[in-house]
């Protein structure tokens, strides 16, 4: 028997998996580390983190799995995507990491936008430039830490710095790269016109593949540290939401995702690299070659429902402790006591600005309609309607561009919930189905490694061998017309409150 693994170097912890040539699970380990917020805004790690976290992970795995480093084909790499590691000439980490989440940009966007000229970026990289993505990082170090800037001889992205450690290869691949904000992303290679406008030297990036393509091999240092076996292959691997989506099987037109983690995501499948007119949505390389994909970002969906447990939890968190059970299990059997619509009560998920469908880091989250009437029931029901109604903006978009829907796969932590999965239905009036396997980006990138290694033809062989619908929600039509109804009220709520959220932005940051 072959196993081929599968590494997501995340935003909270490096996620390992083992796998058998049929897909099975044998083995996974798990690493947590700390971000750090020295600045408000600011959000920043540790490379040497990722890579601690990795090796232990990989380690964990292999005890589990019982098997040795020999028994492992190939490895994928997979990881939040968009942060920026910064290496001197000797591979050393010129400062900590600044990640997807830091918001330290504004400036350096409009720059962009300026240099480079608005239609050009968006004909070169299918999208707008956003506070979280990479080139602006670069730009911002170069302004601000000139002394640093200076010693830079390589940007990685993330889950490529593991790359190094394990391989000695700069290389990253198409769907990672993508947000960069660097990538010609229709033509998947470095964008010479946007680097020239910039004044960003070629040399600073790795080379860029195709995300089953063989990146390199594991070395003999890495070996010893790991206990994988010098010379086993590395594939590109993908960023998180490519990774997350061929886990999913989203590799054919028609069928979506819709996956509620800290962040809310809705991915489609492309054939060619449409994007949406008003830029709401994320057009991106897919990890399957020749292949792209859409996605809308929310950026708290279970993050929303997270800091309910968090802020107005603590009974649940208490019972659960004691009976041994998952606190959101207690406080969505309390949701089910709300009627649909929370009598009244609307909840808009901004807690950490937008991404989709409004690209604004000044929105805020809001409880509309709040009377004595309202228990915490109808507060958690509200939040998880809330992000419902925002999970159907993206598809309604996506559906806008003409993308055909034919079925909907709910994944992450959110999709655990039947009643939660029932919103979803009914909120977009489209079933939501759920896969045998909800492994995340790890369980992806192990399926890209299983093609590198020749196990598989095609990432679409991969996934069709291996993923499966096994229970789908149906759509209660009565359900779904009361929602109709609050959706619209919802939407009007955002244009309503835009400027409100920009003078409050004013007074709080000052
Ligand atoms: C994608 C995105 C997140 C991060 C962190 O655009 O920002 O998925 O990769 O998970």
């Amino acid at each position: 028997m072959t196993y081929l693994m599968g590494i997501d170097v995340g935003t909270t912890s490096a996620r390992v998996l083992i796998i058998d040539e049929q897909g099975n699970v044998i083995g996974s380990g798990v690493t947590e580390y700390p971000l750090d917020t020295p600045r408000p805004n600011w959000a920043e790690q540790d490379p040497h983190d990722w890579w601690a976290g990795t090796v232990a992970s990989i380690r964990e795995a292999m005890a589990e799995a019982g098997i040795s480093g020999e028994a492992i084909e190939g490895v994928g790499l997979s990881g939040q995507m968009h942060g920026s590691v910064f290496l001197d000439a000797k591979d050393e980490v010129v400062r900590p990491a600044i990640l997807w989440c830091d918001q330290r940009t504004a400036k350096q966007c409009e720059t962009i936008t300026e240099t480079v000229g608005e239609k050009e970026l968006v004909a070169e990289t299918c999208n707008p430039v956003l506070t979280g993505f990479t080139a602006p990082k670069i730009i911002w170090l170069r302004e601000e830490e000139p002394e640093n800037f200076e010693r830079v001889r390589k940007v990685l992205l993330p889950k490529d710095y593991v790359r190094l450690r394990l391989t000695g290869e700069y290389a990253t691949e198409v769907s990672d790269a993508s947000g960069t904000s660097l990538l010609n992303v229709p033509e998947r290679r470095w964008s010479e016109l946007i680097l020239q406008r910039l004044e960003l030297s070629p040399e600073l990036l790795p080379e860029v593949y195709e995300s089953p393509e063989v990146t390199g091999a594991i070395t003999a240092e890495a070996a010893q540290e790991t206990g994988l076996a010098e010379g086993t292959l590395v594939v590109g691997g993908a960023g998180d939401q490519a990774a997350g989506g061929v886990g999913n099987g989203i590799v054919q037109t028609g069928v979506v995702s819709s996956t509620t983690g800290t962040s809310g995501v809705v991915f489609a499948h492309l054939d060619a690299p449409v994007m949406d007119e008003g830029l709401r949505t994320h057009t991106f390389c897919h990890a399957a070659p020749g292949k792209w994909h859409v996605m809308g970002v929310m950026l708290s969906a279970g993050g929303s429902l997270r800091w309910v447990r968090d802020t107005l939890c603590a009974e649940e968190r208490a019972a659960a402790e004691e009976m041994g059970r998952d606190p959101y299990e207690l406080m969505t059997e309390e949701a089910a006591r709300a009627p649909v619509g929370s009598e009244g009560l609307v909840f808009l998920p901004y807690l950490s600005g937008e991404r989709t469908p409004y690209p604004n880091p000044n929105a805020r989250g809001v409880f509309f309609g709040l009377s004595l009437r309202h228990q915490k029931a109808h507060i958690i029901r509200a939040v998880m309607e809330g992000v419902a109604y925002g999970l159907r903006d993206s598809l309604s978009i996506i559906e806008e561009m003409g993308v055909q829907v034919e079925q909907v796969r709910a994944s992450g932590g959110g999709a655990r919930s039947e009643l939660w999965r029932q919103i979803q239905t009914d909120v977009t009036g489209r079933p939501h189905s759920l896969i045998n396997v909800d492994e995340g980006p790890a369980y992806g990138v192990a399926l890209l490694a299983a093609v590198g290694a020749g196990i598989y033809d095609s990432v679409e062989d991969a996934c069709s061998a291996t993923i499966r619908v096994v229970e789908t929600a149906d759509v209660n039509e009565e359900h779904r017309a009361l929602y109709d109804r609050y959706y619209a009220l919802y939407q009007g709520l955002y244009a309503r409150l835009e400027s409100s959220f920009d003078e409050l932005a004013a007074l709080v940051l000052g």
